[in-house]
């Protein structure tokens, strides 16, 4: 077997990716790499720096570590995005193509690419949106992952490479910070908590989106890597979600646990973005073709996410206007 190459790996999904990776293929099998340097925690790794718009270097990688397949996750997020939108399509789009050029030259065997509810937009229905749905996003982030997503079918259907997505709703994790998308607040929102701080809430208090808990999330992306290709009847834009929850209702699940936590809600430009993504997805193809599901709902991820942040004791706060 070759090795396992993951891009953008030291974000917030890469960051608990990995040790399951690990966990089932080996340390020796997991080549990690980003454009910064790997983290103290991960040196047991053997890394790579790789700027994914750079197409050589991922060459050189797959030839120096005989990569057999990519996780890549390397991508600017969707309020990052509008603050830069040109180095946006840069990673996302020019990036993701030198990765699918590079299995392509290189004959790897998968490529795996989270895609996002980021690729819907206002014309999306709001609840229960399919798979196949209007997708017209109005953010540089989900123009470039709606175009992922139909380039990655266009390899698949074109040249046989298989490669393989599916939309990632909005993910909480302790183990690491998201990087500057708009459902961000989700994960803040705890380390304020544990800080004992106020929090303002950049998205107004009735935002509904779909969420779920890292564990699952990754679960899900595993599961869909190994799956039988002969069961998937799409490639690179399976929807999945477990739960849809608003910011007060995050606030309410917290201030069951922790009385004294306060929020108060100033919307930010990252309220439009929110406003054209749909409430409620429905998962059941994904369910159909490969099994997903997920064990977490809106109260057991709450209680993990409290307890794990004490244990951890690296609580992230900003100072707020
Ligand atoms: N969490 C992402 C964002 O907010 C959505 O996929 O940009």
């Amino acid at each position: 077997m070759g090795t396992i190459l993951v891009t953008g790996a030291y974000g917030q999904v890469g960051r608990e990716l990995i040790p399951e990776l690990e966990r089932k293929y080996g340390t020796e099998n997991v080549i990690i790499s980003d454009v910064i340097p790997a983290p103290p925690d991960l040196s047991r790794f053997r890394s790579s720096r790789i700027d994914v718009s750079n197409g050589e270097s991922i060459i050189h990688a797959i030839d120096e570590f005989h990569v057999d397949s990519i996780f890549h996750l390397a991508a600017i997020l969707s309020a990052n995005g509008e603050k830069n939108p040109q180095k946006a399509f840069q990673i996302n789009l020019l990036g993701t193509y030198n990765v699918l050029e590079a299995g392509l030259k290189k004959k790897l065997s998968k490529i795996m690419i989270p895609s996002t509810i980021g690729v819907f937009g206002k014309e999306t229905p709001r609840r229960d949106v399919p798979v196949d749905t209007v997708t017209k996003p109005r953010t540089m982030y989900g123009v470039t992952k709606v175009a992922t997503e139909i380039l990655g079918s266009y390899y698949f259907y074109r040249f046989g490479l298989d490669v393989r997505g599916l939309r990632f709703p909005g993910l909480i994790s302790y183990s690491a910070m998201p990087g500057g998308g708009t459902t961000d607040y989700s994960v803040e929102m705890f380390h304020y908590a544990i800080a004992d701080k106020k929090y303002t809430c950049f998205l107004r208090e009735d935002t509904m989106l779909p969420m779920m808990y890292m564990p699952d999330a990754i679960n899900a992306f595993l599961q869909l890597y190994e799956a039988d290709i002969s069961k998937l009847t799409h490639h690179t834009d399976y929807n999945i979600s477990a739960f849809s929850f608003t910011p007060k209702d995050l606030e309410n699940a917290i201030q069951k646990r922790i009385p004294e936590f306060a929020v108060e809600y100033a919307p930010d430009f990252r309220q439009s973005i929110a406003d054209s993504w749909p409430e409620t997805i429905d998962h059941s193809e994904a369910s159909k073709d490969w099994g997903f599901s997920f064990k977490y709902d809106l109260e057991k991820m709450v209680d993990d996410m409290i307890t794990n942040l004490r244990k951890l004791k690296r609580v992230e706060i900003k100072n707020q206007a």
